[in-house]
């Protein structure tokens, strides 16, 4: 029987201990409380943009109604399997000017104390203190070695490296430049992100010298996924090649489904570019027709050959992160 230990003594407590080093990364209507409670009860980290937690106007914040579910279920989840229990989770806050909703949402993670967030797009030290007030962590995205010096010295606990071929706003840099240049300065938490899929990718970000793996696109084509069967069944029958890179659609790069935007009637090999000026997050998104019949993708969807429960996709990755690194082991002797 083949177990994974590691020294985690640079982590901090919430990244301990985990059954494998994978977070569930946070995605623009994907990721609700569904999927969020499936991931941290399979042992990974889950999480969601605050964004996706729209409610209709006069309505009580739909915020808190789900963090209540998910505390709630995952409270039941660890009284029922003390062997077993969830991983904790993480909420995402896109930390830009547009968003016109995140003081009132930092306010609400605050006094849910909510153990892990994750910010996008913009790294500012107020949103840092409203995290570290309650005893959570931050980890700030970025997509190249500037911006995660700028993310460490405005407070951000660690860091997720997006490199190129992840979904969404995906950088353009090979994960291994990225993580060996961040390597070079900071040892705390470091997430890497792009095309993760399988246990083999997992193995390679921690060889790299990430201490977790960041991966979305898998788990759209998952049960718990809010997203349309058909954008689950595209997921399943598309690959690298079938990825695209546009800026038009949000402002800023990102990586789609080609035959999405096909079926939206636009011409997915000559798409004109956008500016950054025009990203706008009021609304939760740049354009109401981004993410929602344009879809996001990253590169890795060529290993997610059909539609399963969250369990199951990471049983698949555990195994195979398991096996490889116990055949890689025994190629080395001391
Ligand atoms: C459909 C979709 C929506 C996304 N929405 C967000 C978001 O709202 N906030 C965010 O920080 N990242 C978002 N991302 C990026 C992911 O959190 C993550 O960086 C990326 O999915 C990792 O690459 P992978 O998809 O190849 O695993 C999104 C990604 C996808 C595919």
């Amino acid at each position: 029987m083949v177990a994974w230990n590691r020294d985690e003594s640079h982590l901090p407590a919430a990244l301990r201990g985990l059954r494998l080093p994978l977070v569930g990364s946070p995605m623009f209507i994907v990721s609700g409380p569904e999927l969020v409670i499936a991931q941290c009860k399979a042992g990974i980290i889950g999480s969601f943009p605050a964004l996706n937690a729209r409610e209709a106007e006069g309505e009580p914040p739909l915020l808190e109604i789900w963090l209540q579910q998910i505390n709630d279920e995952l409270d039941r989840h660890n009284q029922e399997n003390p062997d077993r229990p969830a991983a904790p989770f993480a909420v995402n806050q896109i930390v830009h000017r547009s968003n016109v909703r995140l003081e009132r949402d930092l306010e609400i993670c605050n006094r849910y104390k909510v153990p892990i967030w994750i910010t996008s797009l913009g790294a500012r030290v107020e949103v840092n203190e409203a995290a570290h007030d309650c005893g959570g962590i931050v980890l700030h995205d970025i997509i190249n070695n500037t911006f995660a010096k700028k993310a460490i010295d405005k407070g951000a606990d660690g860091l997720i490296a997006v490199a190129a071929g992840a979904g969404g706003h995906a950088g353009p840099q090979s994960p291994f430049a990225l993580i060996r240049e961040i390597r070079e300065w900071f040892d705390g938490p470091l997430l890497l992100s792009g095309a993760i899929a399988t246990g083999e990718a997992l193995l390679a970000a921690c060889a790299l010298g990430a201490d977790f793996g960041y991966a979305g696109s898998p788990f759209i084509a998952t049960t718990e996924a809010n997203a349309q069967a058909e954008y689950k069944e595209m997921i399943v029958t598309s690959g690298a090649e079938d990825i695209v890179t546009s800026s038009l659609f949000t402002g800023v790069s990102g990586n789609y489904l080609k035959p999405s935007i096909t079926a939206a009637g636009m011409d997915a090999e000559n798409l004109p570019s956008a500016d950054a000026s025009s990203m706008n997050f009021g609304s939760g998104s740049s354009k109401p027709k981004a993410w929602k019949e344009i879809w996001g993708s990253g590169q890795g969807i060529g290993a997610i050959d059909k539609v399963m429960d969250t369990a199951e996709l990471v049983d698949g990755i555990e195994r195979a992160f398991l096996e490889v690194g116990a055949r890689l082991a025994n190629e080395f002797s001391t």
